[in-house]
């Protein structure tokens, strides 16, 4: 089955044809909802909308644990995140979707790791690649297959968030070597390699980081409204296609 974890202007899924809702209980807690369980073209999908239904849920205080424990015990077998984020470099013009291929880290606070606690063991995931190499792949070759325009990488700097950034971080994230901002992806992308659960994570950009492009003073959250249902249509479209291109062949 596959999983979608919906991120922003992503809290439900239209093309799904639905056949439950789940409460998931687990031992790290309640996921963010219920899972949707239903269909896209036959094939099964699981789908949770990572703030919760009614996006109440922010950024630092969203259960990753739960959420990705609640994938992987109803049987997921491989995740594409969905996550909006702000676009730093040039091309990651609002409206932009991006196979993202790296990760820089700057939350702090979060419960990261499934391997804490007296009767675990310490254990450290290898995370050179954080998104799975295989199914970034697939995705991009379905979208190029299918007429979808696709932006091939970029690395995605996980903010603590719930604000925006200040201009001089964007500046910072951009040294180090971000292509875009977002607030959820870390701890996420981790605990599903913990799992050993494929993970690769579609960035949508919808808006330009702080003191870049026309956002040069502020950034319109009225403009970020606007882009994001465009381009979470195109994003569900996609999606569509990927999963009918896959079958009931995930990973
Ligand atoms: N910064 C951080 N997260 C975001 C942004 C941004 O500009 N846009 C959407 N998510």
């Amino acid at each position: 089955m596959f999983g979608i974890l919906g991120g922003s202007g992503l809290t439900s899924f239209a093309e799904l044809e639905i056949d439950r809702r789940e409460v998931v209980r687990t031992p790290w807690g309640e996921p963010s909802g219920p899972v949707t369980i239903g269909r896209i073209d036959g094939v099964p999908v699981a789908f949770l909308p990572r703030h919760g239904h009614g996006h109440t849920i922010p950024p630092h205080a969203i259960n990753y644990r739960a959420n990705l424990h609640a994938l992987k015990a109803l049987g997921v077998e491989g995740v594409i995140a969905v996550a909006s984020v702000g676009g730093v470099r040039d091309d990651m013009q609002p409206g932009a979707i991006a196979v993202l291929d790296q990760m820089l880290d700057y939350t702090w606070g979060r419960d990261s790791t499934y391997f804490d606690g007296p009767e675990r063991p310490v254990t450290h995931i290898d995370f050179t690649l954080p998104y799975d190499p295989a199914l970034r792949e697939r995705l991009l070759a379905v979208a190029g297959g299918e007429g979808h325009v696709l932006i091939d990488g970029g690395c995605y700097a996980c903010m603590q968030g719930p604000r925006l950034e200040t201009a001089a971080e964007i500046d910072r994230v951009e040294r180090d070597g971000a292509d875009v901002v977002g607030m959820t992806l870390m701890p996420e992308a981790a605990l599903a390699r913990e799992l050993d659960l494929p993970y690769a994570a579609l960035a949508v950009v919808v808006n330009h980081a702080a003191g870049r492009g026309d956002s040069k003073h502020s950034i319109s959250t009225t403009e970020i409204g606007r882009v994001l249902e465009i381009a979470m249509g195109n994003v569900r479209a996609l999606i569509v296609s990927f999963v009918r291109e896959s079958g009931a062949h995930p990973a």
